[in-house]
């Protein structure tokens, strides 16, 4: 059984050096810089341009719900907003779902935020939420996306070839999950 009410009510996460705590449109002036940052849009493939308008209403809209978790990751020291994380696409009856993570610009990649953020969101959704299954999507091109999924226990499963298109050349996509009863390093 899945635990919608750890869902909708989303309890904070505290790891030794950044906290996950509900995203909603207080994170909007930082979410908004993030998306403009040239590095993330070619990371996460991103082929959509959004308005203000729309971040802030998808924002506001991210509390309450018990299908997904979106998460801000703040940084424990200063509470700095450094990125966002996600389950979504809960399947209720398969008790699976989607995972995806960005950090909000260079200046915080590649300091062990992703990782830790990663293993505290895995913790909740096998641990509290009840999952068994949490799965993802990454490109060829991002291997440090690829080497912190590894660290917190995601296994390659798959290769979609040529399924992005991307800067005018096509890229294959990994597919990577873990299971509940994966090591969870
Ligand atoms: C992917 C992301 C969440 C990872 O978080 P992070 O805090 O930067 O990653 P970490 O510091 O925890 O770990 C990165 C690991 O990758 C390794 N790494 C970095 N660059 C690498 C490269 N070019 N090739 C292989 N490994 C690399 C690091 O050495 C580290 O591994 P180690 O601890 O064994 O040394 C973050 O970089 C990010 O948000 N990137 C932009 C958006 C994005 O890529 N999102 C994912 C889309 S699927």
């Amino acid at each position: 059984m899945i635990d919608t009410e750890a869902l909708r009510t989303q309890p904070e996460l505290t790891g030794g050096h950044v906290v996950l705590t509900q995203l909603d449109e207080t994170y909007f002036e930082t979410a908004w810089k993030a998306l403009q940052e040239p590095e993330t849009i070619r990371l996460t493939g991103t082929h959509t341009r959004f308005t203000p308008e729309q971040i802030r209403t998808w924002l506001a809209g991210r509390t309450g719900l018990d299908d997904r978790a979106d998460y801000a990751i703040v940084r424990k020291e200063d509470r700095a907003h450094v990125g966002d994380l996600a389950l979504t696409d809960i399947d209720k009856d398969n008790r699976s779902a989607s995972f995806r993570i960005a950090l909000n610009g260079p200046e915080f990649f590649g300091k062990g935020y992703g990782t830790e953020a990663t293993r505290l969101l895995l913790d909740y959704a096998f641990d509290v939420v009840g999952l068994h299954r949490v799965s993802l999507e990454v490109f060829d091109y991002n291997p440090r996306a690829q080497r912190a999924y590894e660290k917190a226990g995601f296994v390659r499963e798959g290769l979609q070839r040529e399924a992005l298109w991307w800067d005018g050349e096509w890229h294959d996509v990994v597919t990577m999950a873990i299971l509940k009863t994966d090591p969870r390093p």
